[in-house]
């Protein structure tokens, strides 16, 4: 999600659409007509610059307009959109004549990470699987009619309540059949999970004093898993949300509690989204200034098992997780790779105690509540340090705070910039190369380090346009090791318009010029090693977001190739291959979400382009028309 609060975007929308005007000369720009059909996507198709690149598909160029275009030769089916019903005996989705109890059994807002899970359980199928999806958040300017500006304090209760419910995560059974997927929307599989939803909470820090509530004085069960950001999945077939933006749901001044220093370490009191905490208290810090500590968690979902509750796996830390990526050990531990993203903050890790056993699935159950947690300092000699974030050690001891583990997984922020871990400009999604065992990082922007501020991995001063660092780790014979303590780093690309700040040769240094991308945020592998990169920032460049693929071996290192890109305002997200690579699914989150946008500002009416209708946030799957391996 980009961090900017709902229908608010920057620069002014005149900025934008003047930069776009330079690169969008092939953009269909002329607004749609309200109730006029959306133009079928006609992907402009540039000279490459290159011959070098494994990647064959055809690049689209970059633009600004109200649709999505992807590369030619392919086909894009709108799978999912908000409103959509997804459990038994919903009704049908009425936009002017929404309620919370339809909302319940519907598609929520703001689709993010996408896991496509094969089935049966186990399988490696590609034509039926179970589609789970974050909706990371909501815009009710955009939702509801009647609220042409953000003013989340004047929403009624009952409006409130249909956000809740769009918040959190779905679980729907989907089939290829002729070439197109199907969404079953009566699976007993099909699962929401809200804003309301039972959750537990496990690992070292749940029942600590500091995570207990009226409602709840165990500690140990909270409702909701909120913020869903990116994610990811376990070999035992587990999918992970990664809580994020938590400080937009709590109401209250930070300072007029007995957790200010914590709250304020997360953003609470500094951008609030969301009313909620008019109609319920546990979302008023003054009144419950621990439930705050009850998310920023990592929370693992069984799709193969709708009754199991969802569980907030504390081992793993709080901050602003943007992803959870799991590599698995020679010896079999389970590591998860783990994002913070807001500027100034760090990339970890977590390592578990004990080894995955692929024969039993229900022993795994555990294996994310012991473990190890560590931060990232990344050394100028392209080294990386790996830092435990144990305590007793270091610094991480009761006279600097830190009453137990719980404590320091609760304020993990604090333990890691304690421990002396890098300052990152903003890490989001990470994931593994399925061959070399690489790890890749996007650090997606940070235009508040100035340039005394800059170190080796973060070498842009206002680094508006981000980079993609690639972590590879190191064992003691030089083999691929995701638990060693120490890694090396390099730089594979750096984001924004070559044609931009053309004199300023150390911040172009190292940009990718071919089919170039800015601010990178999810990334996905496919089978044969390519990286595909979904950006959230495009607008600030004149550009749609979308879709880019490279290589990131030989010759097409680091020459990115434009697949796909969304309708104005929006951001792609989730992007998820299907495991034989001929579907790649992903979400466009928050459409047509621009300067003044609201629920009748059509006819930026992504993807219905309907009168009366509003953007939609949709899941988009993306097949070649030959049905062959994309890429
Ligand atoms: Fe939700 Fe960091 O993007
Ligand atoms: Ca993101
Ligand atoms: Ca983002
Ligand atoms: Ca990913």
């Amino acid at each position: 999600m980009s961090q900017k609060p709902p229908a608010l975007t920057s620069p002014s929308r005149r900025a934008v659409l003047a930069a776009g005007a330079a690169v969008a000369a092939d953009a269909a720009v002329r607004p749609l007509m309200a109730g006029e059909p959306p133009p079928p996507a006609p992907a402009v198709v540039k000279d490459l610059k290159d011959k070098t690149s494994t990647l064959t598909f055809t690049e689209i160029a970059h633009g600004l307009d109200d649709n999505h275009h992807v590369s030619p030769g392919h086909t894009t089916q709108i799978l999912l959109r908000w409103g959509d019903p997804v459990l038994k005996g919903a009704p049908a989705w009425t936009p002017t004549t929404q309620t919370p109890e339809a909302q319940k059994l519907q598609f929520g807002y703001d689709n993010d990470y996408i896991a496509f899970m094969p089935l049966p359980y186990g399988s490696k199928s590609s034509t039926s699987g179970l589609l789970c999806i974050n909706h990371e958040s909501s815009r009710h300017a955009l939702m509801f009619p009647g609220y042409p500006a953000p003013r989340p304090d004047e929403l009624p209760k009952d409006l409130v309540d249909i956000e809740m419910a769009a918040h959190g995560h779905t679980v729907v059974k989907i089939d290829l059949k002729g070439g197109a997927w199907t969404v079953d929307p009566t699976s007993s599989f099909n699962r929401r999970t809200m804003a309301t939803t039972e959750v537990d909470i496990s690992g070292p820090a749940a029942g600590h004093k500091r995570m207990q509530t009226t409602e709840d004085p165990t500690g140990k069960h909270v409702l909701g898993a909120l913020a869903g950001c990116a994610g990811g999945y376990t070999p035992w077939g587990t999918v992970l949300l990664a809580e994020e933006n938590i400080h937009h749901f709590f109401g209250g001044d930070p300072k007029k509690t007995t957790e200010t220093f914590g709250l304020q370490a997360m953003g609470i009191g500094t951008e609030r989204y969301y009313g909620w905490y008019n109609y319920y208290q546990r979302f008023n810090v003054e009144k419950e200034p621990n439930e705050p500590n009850r998310f920023g968690w990592i929370v693992e979902i069984d799709p193969f098992d709708p009754a199991a509750k969802p569980v907030k796996r504390t081992a793993l830390g709080r901050f602003k997780h943007e992803s959870a990526t799991i590599a698995v050990t020679r010896d079999r531990r389970i590591v998860a790779y783990l994002g913070d993203d807001e500027v100034f903050q760090f990339i970890y890790k977590f390592v578990s105690a004990k080894p995955y056993d692929a024969k039993a699935r229900d022993l795994n159950a555990g294996l994310l509540d012991e473990g190890t947690l560590y931060a990232a300092r990344f050394n100028a000699d392209n080294t990386i340090t790996w830092l435990p974030l144990i305590w007793g050690k270091g610094p991480l001891r009761e006279d600097n705070g830190f009453d137990s583990q719980a404590e320091v997984l609760i304020d993990a922020r604090r333990a890691a910039k304690q421990l002396g871990a890098t300052s990152m400009d903003r890490p989001e999604d990470i994931e593994v190369h399925p061959k070399t065992g690489s790890v890749f990082v996007t650090l997606t922007k940070n235009s508040k380090r100035t340039p005394l501020m800059v170190d080796a991995a973060n070498p842009r001063p206002r680094n508006r346009a981000g980079h993609i660092l690639e972590i590879m780790p190191m064992g003691a014979n030089g083999e691929v090791d995701h638990a060693a303590t120490t890694a090396r780093w390099r730089i594979l690309l750096k984001g924004g318009d070559p044609a931009q700040r053309k004199s300023d040769t150390a911040y172009n240094a190292g940009i990718t010029e071919n089919g170039w991308l800015a601010c990178p945020d999810n990334l996905v592998f496919d089978n044969q090693g390519r990286l595909w990169i979904t950006t959230d920032g495009g607008n600030d460049f004149g550009i749609a977001d979308g879709i880019w693929a490279t290589d990131v071996d030989g010759p097409g290192r680091a020459l990115t190739r434009h697949f796909f890109r969304c309708p104005d305002g929006g951001e792609v997200t989730g992007p998820a291959f299907t495991p034989d690579g001929t579907t790649l699914f992903c979400a466009v989150q928050h459409p047509g979400d621009i300067e003044d946008a609201h629920f009748s500002s059509a006819p930026k009416s992504w993807p219905d382009f309907k009168e009366g209708v509003p953007p939609r946030p949709s899941v988009v799957a993306i097949r070649r028309t030959d049905g062959k391996v994309i890429g």
